[in-house]
């Protein structure tokens, strides 16, 4: 008989059944992956951005494999805020697991609205508030590189909901604890990091950019190093709960980032080649809890000093 786990995850008012999230952009709206994996196990599903309105995305070439991950400039492709509340929503919320939208916007009132639309919406668990998006009024310097825009924005999405606030946060910056610091000053109940890295691929033959918008953002395994030490990092710089997420394709992955001070995790790029990902991590995430007699996952939190 082997002794229970208590999986639970408090962020904010409210409780993830488990720790194990699929990341945004990787998982579609979740019906995508329902005759693959019993969605039960996921304990929350991060959805593909939502815009106010719908987005084509940028043009393509806009995915490349590159050595032990990828590189994609999909440019938030999605329908809008009103096709997700009325063709999404009514899947999303039967499901057993939280339901986190995640929100894009190239303007601060772009969030507001889209935030404002979705409170609207019943079964939806949380925001994840994506600010790696250009501010187009601040000449296109994405919002999360700057702190001061981090906090004001936050704030005001802070007003609108009692809903959890999660701030996901760019690792394309100087100093990522700064930026950590300002949505929680701005009352974020959580940030979760790393979005993708900035990069480029090029070709030599046709000497030029394979991507069509030139750069792109990278994810998958080789990005993972980078995403453990700054959850390492963040977890220090707040007392918030940091969601960690960068390169997890196994249990011994996602463990490194709780074991830095992650206290949930979220699988993105392995969706793609092994939608089981999440119940394989999960299971195995319990079974070292048990191996190693912890009875609660978030006394696995931030064990390395
Ligand atoms: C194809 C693709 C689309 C993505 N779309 C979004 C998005 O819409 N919003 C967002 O915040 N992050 C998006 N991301 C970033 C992921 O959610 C995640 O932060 C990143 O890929 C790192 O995790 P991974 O290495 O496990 O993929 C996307 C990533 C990929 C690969």
């Amino acid at each position: 008989m082997g002794m229970s786990v208590d999986l639970s995850v408090k962020i904010g008012s409210k409780t993830l059944p488990n720790p194990v999230g699929v990341a945004s952009g990787t998982f579609g709206y979740g019906s995508e992956y329902e005759e693959l994996l019993d969605l039960s196990c996921a304990g929350a599903i991060f959805t593909k951005a939502v815009t106010l309105e719908p987005r084509v995305g940028n043009d393509i070439p806009r995915i490349i494999e590159t050595p032990s991950g990828m590189l994609n400039s999909i440019g938030l492709a999605n329908a809008g805020v009103k096709k997700f509340v009325s063709e999404k929503m009514p899947y999303l919320k039967k499901l057993p697991c939280a339901i986190v939208a995640n929100v894009a916007g190239a303007t601060e009132p772009e969030y507001i609205q889209v935030v404002k639309e979705l409170e609207e919406a019943d079964g939806l668990w949380g925001y994840e508030i994506n600010v790696s998006c250009p501010n187009v009024k601040e000449g296109g310097l994405a919002f999360g590189t700057d702190p001061g825009q981090v906090e004001r924005l936050t704030s005001t999405l802070r007003k609108l909901t009692s809903r959890p606030l999660i701030i996901k946060l760019t690792p394309n910056v100087t100093d990522i604890t700064v930026i950590a610091r300002a949505a929680q000053s701005g009352g974020a109940d959580a940030v979760s990091l790393i979005n993708t890295l900035v990069g480029m691929v090029i070709d030599v033959k046709k000497k030029k950019p394979v991507l069509a918008a030139k750069t792109g953002g990278l994810s998958g395994p080789a990005v993972r190093p980078v995403g453990v030490a700054l959850t390492y990092r963040v977890s220090r710089a707040v007392s918030i709960p940091v969601i960690g997420m960068g390169g997890i394709s196994n249990a011994d992955d996602a463990l490194q980032y709780m074991l830095a001070g992650a206290s949930a995790i979220q699988i993105g790029t392995t969706n793609f080649i092994d939608p089981r990902a999440p119940y394989t991590v999960l299971e195995g995430i319990r079974e070292y809890c048990v191996g190693n007699d912890i009875d609660t996952v978030d006394r696995l939190r931030g064990i390395i000093s």
